[in-house]
């Protein structure tokens, strides 16, 4: 048994979780001063995004240098003082990994496109323009060709993200001892562990068009492992937008030394046309849900371990996008809490879930930051799309959406900062905040201690194995979980409609209700009567 098989992890987007110095930007003196309000929370590991010297092209995600903090986040010493801090508390500080790339400020970059011969040059990928363009169409994640010109050199070089992206060529082995020594270096300073970046991608093939799981993915990574985890106590998630199970156990089996477990999304862009990109928008069927949540949590047992989470810095904040933030915002948020918590796997918890943060909304492209959601709108502006279809998927879809500051308390700026916050403060800040939530006995806050506790106290929430009930039901989402004798069962309304006289064909009688969302305190499994958003847990009797 490993501590990240019982851990519930935190993650943070440090520009917007808690600003010290009045700049507006978060920083980490203002996580360190956060970090009892996490200990209450319980939580056992944060997930810190990149707080490494970057020109923000990618508000981090595009790094100048892997081994010095960005002066908006604080120094080095700041950064030793949050690891120490957080440890002190038995929480683990996990680090963002972003190597399939590194900002085009990177000193490696700057000397390599000085010229062909440069030593720096093979850390990147160059190509020979063909017929007077690009190599082959590949495209960026962030719109347009994947491939930009340099004019000093005459070559393409690859960026599957945006242009002061390049991608680090994997294939060289200089490069891989490089991130293999960054890595060592912080984890020598007490961390516990890295999410990694699009880690999914460093195995591509570009010539032949093979960007996610190419082929000496896996070689890489087990290289990886022998060269920096091997005989450290660690924690290692790959963001893998496209794992399926079969990956997702190449991945994390555990005799395989490779990850602890992935990000999957597969139910992520079940609201999204398939084949299409994630702004053409579909209409979530629950069914597909339970489906695809149901097969992940059926097909990793034993074989792979798996990570859990409604929403994160990249995507819509899940009680506006499949809850209600409106009328149903605390009984739907408590609702998906639940449902996933009782999930066998590692939960994570994204800044402000805890409260109920909702989605940001805009009405023009001059209140977006988000390069992505940019670089989108100009392209399909150029293409014809209306300015309302674009904003709309923006609205529904955008990065922004979840990367509002936190709303802390009720104050100008909800106690984020004393300056001007860099992205808006959301204006539901007066009913949605952390010191209201902390007040109230039945807020969402308390919920999410609670299971976050549950899973502490109980094996059956970690280890118990998974079925799936009624899997035909439209809007019925029910699963039990079995250890060692001990049953629970799980039952979800996830619609507004009211559901009646649904059976379980539960032989067993109940014993105690676990958690619930509407302070239920009896329930019949053969004759469920569930309310808008309705989700009980249950233990039954042996
Ligand atoms: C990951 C990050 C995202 C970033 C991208 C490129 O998907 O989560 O925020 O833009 O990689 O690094
Ligand atoms: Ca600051």
């Amino acid at each position: 048994m490993k501590w990240w098989q019982s851990a519930v992890v935190y993650h943070i987007y440090p520009r917007s979780f808690q600003d010290s110095n009045g700049d507006g930007i978060g920083d980490i003196p203002g996580i360190i001063s956060r970090l009892d309000y996490l200990e209450q929370l319980g939580i056992t590991a944060i997930w810190l995004g990149p707080v490494y010297q970057s020109p923000n092209d990618d508000n981090g995600y595009d790094i100048s240098d892997y081994r010095a903090i960005h002066p908006d986040f604080g120094t080095m010493a700041d950064m030793e003082k949050l690891i120490d801090e957080a440890n002190k508390r038995n929480i683990k500080l996990i680090m963002d990994l972003v190597v399939n790339h590194t900002s085009d400020e990177h000193e490696w970059f700057k000397d390599a496109k000085q010229n062909k011969d440069n030593p720096y040059r093979d850390y990147y990928i160059w190509r020979d323009p063909v017929n007077g363009g690009p190599p082959n169409d590949l495209r960026s994640t962030f719109s347009g060709s994947a491939w930009a010109f340099d004019e000093q050199t005459g070559q393409y070089y690859l960026h599957l993200f945006s242009k002061k992206q390049p991608d680090l060529n994997w294939e060289n082995e200089k490069v891989r001892h490089e991130v293999y020594d960054m890595m060592n270096f912080w984890l020598d300073k007490g961390i516990g562990g890295f999410r990694m970046d699009v880690i999914d991608l460093i195995g591509k093939v570009p010539d032949e068009g093979i960007t996610a799981n190419g082929p000496k993915l896996h070689e890489y990574l087990k290289e990886m492992h022998e060269q920096t985890f091997k005989g450290r106590d660690v924690m290692t998630v790959g963001e893998t937008w496209g794992a399926t199970p079969e990956t997702a156990k190449l991945y994390s089996h555990p005799d395989r030394n490779e990850l602890s477990m992935v990000f999957q999304f597969e139910h992520i862009t079940l609201d999204e046309q398939p084949n299409q990109s994630k702004w053409d928008l579909k209409t979530l069927e629950i069914k597909d849900l339970k489906e695809v949540l149901s097969k992940w949590q059926e097909e990793l047992k034993g074989d792979g371990w798996n990570s859990l989470f409604w929403n994160n810095h990249d995507t819509p904040r899940i009680v506006s996008r499949w809850g209600n933030d409106l009328k149903y915002r605390v009984e739907s948020a408590k609702s998906f809490a639940i449902l996933l918590h009782l999930m066998k796997g590692t939960p994570y918890i994204y800044q402000g879930e805890e409260i109920g943060m909702t989605n940001r909304h805009i009405t023009s492209i001059d209140e977006v930051d988000d390069i992505e959601s940019r670089n989108m709108y100009a392209e399909r502006l150029a293409e014809g799309y209306s300015k309302e279809d674009i904003l709309h998927s923006i609205n529904v879809k955008g990065r922004d959406n979840a990367r509002t500051p936190v709303q802390w308390d009720d104050s100008e700026q909800a106690g984020f900062t004393s300056g001007t916050p860099w992205l808006p403060v959301q204006p539901n800040k007066n009913d949605i905040n952390v010191k209201e939530a902390l007040e109230n006995k039945e807020s969402i806050f308390y919920t999410y201690k609670a299971l976050v506790r549950m899973r502490k106290d109980n094996p059956i929430v970690v280890w118990g194995e998974y079925k799936q009930l009624l899997p035909d039901h439209p809007t019925l989402f029910a699963y039990k979980r079995l250890y060692k004798g001990e049953e629970w069962v799980v039952v979800a309304n996830m619609s507004e409609k009211e559901l009646n006289g649904i059976s379980l064909d539960s032989a067993k009688e109940v014993e105690n209700i676990m958690i619930s969302n509407y302070n239920r305190d009896d329930i019949d499994l053969n004759n469920l009567f569930l309310k808008p958003y309705e989700t009980v847990a249950v233990k039954l009797k042996g």
